[in-house]
């Protein structure tokens, strides 16, 4: 019997399996490793609902349901999935009743190639909807594409609390359902819970005691990567899997696509550094790195060792001292120092610095181009031409690399000048000039007081 049962007519054919008075089940949208979820009707309120039903039998597992439907019903937040109630069908299987977003998952919604604007604003709203989570004190421990829904409007929610617990409460859940899925991007209960693929190594390690938000952290730079990548970072058996998620070895994002932003390749590694303590502290700070990346600010949340300052000091004063130069002293400063403390922050240090020098580099070549620019206006080609070879050689990449082969197709022309110059009123200037609207006739008055007209596909009137 549904909690919400509304008698029907006494004499009304008993309703098919499956069914709860209140709701009429539809068609299956989805399945998981622990449920079912079906688009149902609410009689009641004559709307349409999403209805999970938990496909795991016994108390145990009930006890789980219900824990999922509370913590979610807990969190209320426009990217946490609204819940309506919590119900038994007639059969006593408990289901949960939520809202039915339209859209699809995170990780089908990669498949039909969103921009990176699109892929990024996804991800800070999925660290809002984990700050807040995290602020309420409620793990999700299980964050990947799968559990993550792209609305219809680009509306982002957070789906699938099942594993979600009260920070520091993780332990003695008295759950150990003894399954193990043959795949890696699937859910897995009992001792190590959570989806190998994406599971933090202390969650890998079973150490369910030391899990708080900074697991979460991790999973948040696992989709990161994958948005980046379009590939999970572990792929295979989930043994194996699960030895390289303890081992902290996966490849990083731009070993595998070398035109993802090297910013963003950090921010990556910065959350799913394989020790808590490394990684961001939380879903705001990971959000805070994301925002500073979009507004082409310098990371915030990287810790400012004595070789990141340094690094930063050679990138200030780079006309003199040379970014590669920057780049060796931090190396010498690390090795001469024999401060062993700093040896593990050589390969941020040594990164940022690179990526500082990638930086130096490119303003180079803007203004090599700019340059180039400013010598094609006085007429001066071959030497705008010498610039511009500058230029290219540095500007391989997004709109600069654009704004370079421009300027080379204008400056391959044997006499590169943009506009035939026109003088219809000789020495006179020109008051003003109107393009008939069917294009045939150009108009101009000049100061000489003639009114000129002349076709703009001819050559110009002399
Ligand atoms: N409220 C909903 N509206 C639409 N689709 C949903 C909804 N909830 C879940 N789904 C779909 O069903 C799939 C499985 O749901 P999920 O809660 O992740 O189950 P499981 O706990 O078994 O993994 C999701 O990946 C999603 O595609
Ligand atoms: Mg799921």
């Amino acid at each position: 019997m549904s909690r919400t049962y509304q008698p029907d007519q006494e004499d009304a054919p008993p309703p098919p399996v499956g069914a709860t008075a209140r709701y009429q089940l539809g068609e299956r949208i989805g399945v998981g490793a622990t449920g079912e979820v079906f688009v149902a009707l609410d009689k009641n309120l004559g709307r349409e609902v999403a209805i999970k039903i938990f496909r795991l039998k016994g108390p145990a597992a009930r006890d789980r349901f219900v824990a999922e439907a509370q913590v979610t019903a807990q969190l209320q937040h426009p990217q946490v999935v609204p819940v309506f109630e919590l119900g038994e069908m007639e059969d006593g299987t408990p289901f949960l009743a939520m809202k039915r977003v339209e859209g699809e998952s995170l990780a089908a919604w990669l498949l039909r190639g969103p921009s990176l604007e699109q892929r990024i604003g996804v991800m800070q709203r999925t660290c809002d909807a984990m700050a807040y989570a995290h602020d309420r004190k409620i793990l999700h421990r299980d964050l990947k594409p799968e559990n993550v829904m792209v609305g219809a409007y680009g509306q982002v929610l957070v789906m699938d609390w099942g594993l979600a617990r009260p920070i520091g409460q993780v332990q003695g859940e008295g759950l150990h359902v003894e399954r193990f899925e043959r795949s890696s991007q699937r859910t897995m209960e009992g001792m190590i819970a959570g989806t190998p693929a994406y599971m933090s190594p202390e969650q890998a390690e079973g150490r369910v005691g030391e899990l708080d938000q900074r697991s979460d952290v991790y999973g948040l730079g696992a989709i990161l990567y994958e948005l980046l990548v379009g590939a999970p970072p572990f792929q295979g058996e989930p043994l194996t899997v699960l030895e390289q998620v303890k081992a902290g070895k996966f490849k990083r994002p731009r070993q595998r696509r070398p035109e993802i932003p090297r910013e963003l390749e950090v921010v990556v590694l910065k959350a799913m550094a394989r020790r808590p303590q490394q990684r961001y502290g939380s879903a705001t700070e990971m959000r805070e790195d994301l925002d500073a990346f979009w507004a082409r600010r310098p990371l915030v949340h990287l810790r400012s060792t004595w070789g990141e300052r340094l690094g930063k000091w050679a990138f200030r004063h780079r006309a003199a001292v040379g970014a590669g130069v920057g780049v060796a002293l931090v190396a010498v400063f690390l090795l001469l120092g024999g401060l062993w403390r700093y040896a593990v922050d050589v390969g941020t240090a040594r990164d940022r610095a690179l990526h500082e020098a990638d930086r130096a580099k490119i303003e180079l070549g803007r203004a090599r181009l700019a340059l180039a620019d400013a010598l094609a206006a006085q007429g001066r080609y071959g030497a705008a031409r010498e610039a511009l070879e500058e230029a290219a050689a540095i500007l391989t990449t997004g709109s600069d690399a654009t704004a370079v082969s421009l300027a080379r197709s204008f400056l391959a022309q044997d006499s590169p000048e943009p506009i035939s110059v026109c003088k219809p009123h000789g020495e006179a200037a020109i008051v003003a000039v109107a393009l008939a609207p069917d294009g045939t006739q150009v108009g101009s008055l000049g100061r000489d007081g003639r009114l000129v007209l002349s076709d703009p596909l001819l050559p110009p009137p002399r």
